[in-house]
């Protein structure tokens, strides 16, 4: 089966082509950053206008590179939710539109979704079950993953989410949005035992998180250094942002650590923009190796937003007789564990 897999929930139009017998055919992406970078942020109407200007040149992209034609899609897989209500209308749209033009399915998909499954579009992926932690902008939580829409909810962010909390450290030592790269490349200079940064609800049972404390204790020293007699110097910065990196990742590591003894898995899924962060990815690698479990993540361009996670969750919903009605569904906000199972999805098409 032939699915267009299409992603506008926020700022990167992402398209991308799959076959559910020969894999991925092809992807193109076209990041808004440059279009967001003087607001220091995502200006939501300006996201939606640029995906109107990109998503059908990047649709006819992929079908071209991989050497086919709209007539070959069998099916369409689209971000409903959650993100910007007029971005995800955008990719709805155009998903609903090109369905009934060429009488194929039309799923709309759950972003995160889309971000968990990423990792199966990479040789070796992990068998079910396993234990998934998801981190993005928006979006830090621990599941316990059974199978696709089969998803128990282990722990979340209470406040900000992993990503936010890397945004708003950029901000705050003067970095471009986003910021999450840009802090990972200055801690690289940074030297380590200056600072200690609070690893927020470690020090208590539990796998959910919490980011807000660790941000203001990261504006608070900020501040406290931009009055001190040598003022926020190019290695004070480096130094803090390698103090707010080590922190979060540790947090995260401690939660992963606690989540896999909880569970018995011996399986760690990462995915989400902040799964691209190389420091994340080695402490939960050294981590894994003593409990001899292993970690699981994509290439880094399918860590942050793409079009290939949605073409791959959606092929294999589609696949098993899930579809759209005739409108278009956006959804902003959409708990993950409401998805349901693909058993249920082909027991309700037998009762259809
Ligand atoms: O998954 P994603 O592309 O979009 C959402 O669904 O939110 O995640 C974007 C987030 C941003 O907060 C970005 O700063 C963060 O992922 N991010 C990183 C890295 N690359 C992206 N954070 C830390 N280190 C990175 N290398
Ligand atoms: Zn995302």
């Amino acid at each position: 089966m032939l699915i267009l897999g299409i992603e506008t929930s926020c700022d990167e139009t992402g398209v991308a082509l799959f076959d559910t017998q020969a894999g991925l055919l092809s992807h193109a992406l076209f990041s808004q950053i440059a279009i967001h970078a003087d607001y220091g942020g995502v200006v939501p109407e300006l996201a939606s206008r640029d995906h109107v200007r990109k998503l059908l040149p990047l649709c006819d992209q992929v079908l071209s590179d991989a050497g086919r034609t709209r007539t070959d899609l069998e099916g369409i897989a689209y971000t409903a939710g959650p993100g910007l209500i007029g971005a995800l209308m955008v990719g709805g749209a155009v998903a609903h539109a090109l369905g009934f033009a060429l009488d194929i399915p039309v799923l709309g998909v759950h972003h995160m979704e889309g971000h968990l499954l990423a990792p199966m579009l990479e040789d070796n992926p992990p068998a079910f079950p396993f234990v998934a932690l998801l981190v993005s902008g928006g979006h830090t939580q621990l599941v316990r993953v059974d199978g696709i829409g089969e998803y128990q909810m282990l722990g979340e962010s209470v406040d900000d989410a992993a990503g936010e909390a890397f945004d708003k450290t950029a901000k705050m030592l003067g970095l471009d949005y986003p910021g999450g790269p840009r802090v990972a490349a200055l801690a690289e200079k940074g030297t380590s035992g200056r600072y200690r940064f609070p690893r927020p609800m470690t020090d208590r049972p539990g796998l959910d998180f919490s980011f807000s404390g660790l941000k203001t204790f990261t504006l608070n020293t900020v501040n406290a250094e931009k009055k001190s007699a040598n003022g926020l110097s190019d290695q004070t910065r480096a130094d803090i942002a390698l103090a707010f990196e080590t922190a979060a990742v540790e947090t995260l590591v401690i939660k992963c650590r606690r989540a896999l003894e909880q569970t018995g898995c011996d399986r760690l899924v990462i995915a989400g923009g902040v799964s691209a962060n190389s420091r994340l990815r080695a402490s939960l690698e050294k981590m894994a190796e003593k409990r001899r479990a292993h970690v699981f993540y994509a290439r880094p361009e399918f860590c942050t937003d793409n079009g290939a996670m949605i073409a791959y969750a959606g092929a294999q919903r589609l696949k098993a007789g899930q579809r759209d009605g005739e409108r278009i569904v956006a959804v902003p906000r959409w708990p993950m564990n409401q998805l349901p199972s693909l058993t249920e999805v082909r027991l309700s098409g037998l009762i259809d």
